[in-house]
């Protein structure tokens, strides 16, 4: 984490942060950039109004990230029961061999197949005649439209809307989040829509697996297209998984770390969510993820509460309305060392697996 603060206090991101906005940097008086070292945790608020960014530190108790060399690719498990596959079609996962492939899980007597784009490891998938509906919101995304539209200008118009930073500042921000883990491991991009940052974490070589995950089928086949769009793109590293979040296929503690770019709020559970997230996470694993927050002046909105749940009742979109949330739903899965960074209304967070 003290290299998030490194990173923060760069003027780079302070740029960034601050953008046309006026910026500042507040660091507790005993503590000097030069005694953060790489092993220190550091919890730092930043808190952006819409004028001004405020960015506290303080070292916590040293982390050590173990990265013990085994940081297997070979992650996937069964959406059931979590065992891992006893068979693959293939013994390497990339994107040009999903196409045919199967996983087998010898505890469940159950085959999972590959497609074109994709491998299909919903706990549903193979079912003939039985169908689910999630809510609206996931649905939404799983529309051939939407999915098309999506980063054809839907994600963009909500940098107006709701201030995301773009893609660019988002990317190199998660970067500063994932330092303790970068350098070999395996990412999940959970929820990744048509692959904003999946592309973006295989293209940077700093994982030797990106799995893209989305519930939503024209999502990935969306990404898939992007991906063969592009000359050279490396696709050795990266896979396409269908998956719920809430039903992670991957076994227990075998992940590095787990990005979720603007999908909190789609989630129909972000408690079991972020607890699945926390299972699948290895020690020193790192969890990141960002979304919007209606605090400040929208707190002085009548019935905030009662309208934020009516939204998820009929939408299933999560409203979050105050920062405490966070650090409250990462606490109560597993998850400590909460940090965050703020931007108007966006809000990026990262919390670890204990160690
Ligand atoms: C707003 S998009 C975010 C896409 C991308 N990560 C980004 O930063 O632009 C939210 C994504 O969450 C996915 N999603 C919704 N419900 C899901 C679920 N239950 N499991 C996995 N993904 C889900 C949607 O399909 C959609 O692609």
């Amino acid at each position: 984490m003290a290299t998030v603060v490194g990173n923060l206090s760069s003027p780079f991101l302070l740029s960034q942060l601050g953008n046309s906005r006026s910026c500042f940097l507040k660091l507790r008086p005993c503590a000097t950039l030069s005694v953060f070292k790489r092993s220190f945790a550091a919890a730092i608020k930043v808190r952006a109004a819409a004028s001004a960014a405020a960015v506290e530190v303080e070292p916590t108790e040293p982390i050590v990230v173990q990265n013990d060399g085994n940081s297997s690719n070979n992650i996937l498990a069964c959406p059931i029961c979590y065992d891992p596959f006893s068979s693959s079609g293939d013994p390497g996962l990339s994107v040009e061999s999903a196409s045919g492939s199967s996983f087998h899980c010898s505890t469940c007597k159950k085959t999972y197949f590959g497609n074109e784009t994709h491998i299909d490891l919903t706990t549903a998938s193979g079912a003939k005649s039985y169908g689910e509906s999630m809510p609206v919101i996931t649905e939404m995304f799983r529309t051939p439209l939407i999915s098309y539209l999506y980063e054809r200008g839907w994600r963009q118009s909500f940098t107006g809307l709701i201030g995301l930073p773009g893609p660019e500042k988002e990317f190199e921000w998660t970067k500063n989040f994932l330092k303790p883990v970068l350098g070999g491991g395996n990412i999940i991009d959970a929820s990744c829509g048509s692959g904003l940052f999946s592309r973006r974490f295989a293209k940077s070589g700093l994982f030797s697996l990106v799995v893209a995950l989305d519930y939503s089928e024209n999502m990935l086949k969306e990404c898939y297209g992007f991906i063969q769009q592009e000359e050279n793109f490396p696709t050795e590293n990266i896979i396409l998984v269908r998956a719920d979040i809430s039903r992670l296929p991957f076994a227990t503690s075998s992940v590095d770390a787990v990005h979720a770019g603007a999908a909190l709020h789609c989630w129909p559970s972000p408690s079991a969510a972020v607890a699945e997230i926390s299972r699948v996470l290895r020690p020193g694993g790192v969890f990141v993820a960002s979304t919007y927050i209606l605090d400040g002046r929208f707190s002085l909105i009548p019935f905030l509460r009662n309208i934020t749940r009516v939204t998820k009742q009929i939408s299933g979109s999560q409203v979050f309305t105050s920062e405490s949330e966070f650090e409250d739903l990462c606490q109560a899965c597993g998850l400590v060392g909460f940090t965050k960074v703020r931007y108007g209304l966006f809000v990026m967070i990262s919390a670890t697996k204990p160690t």
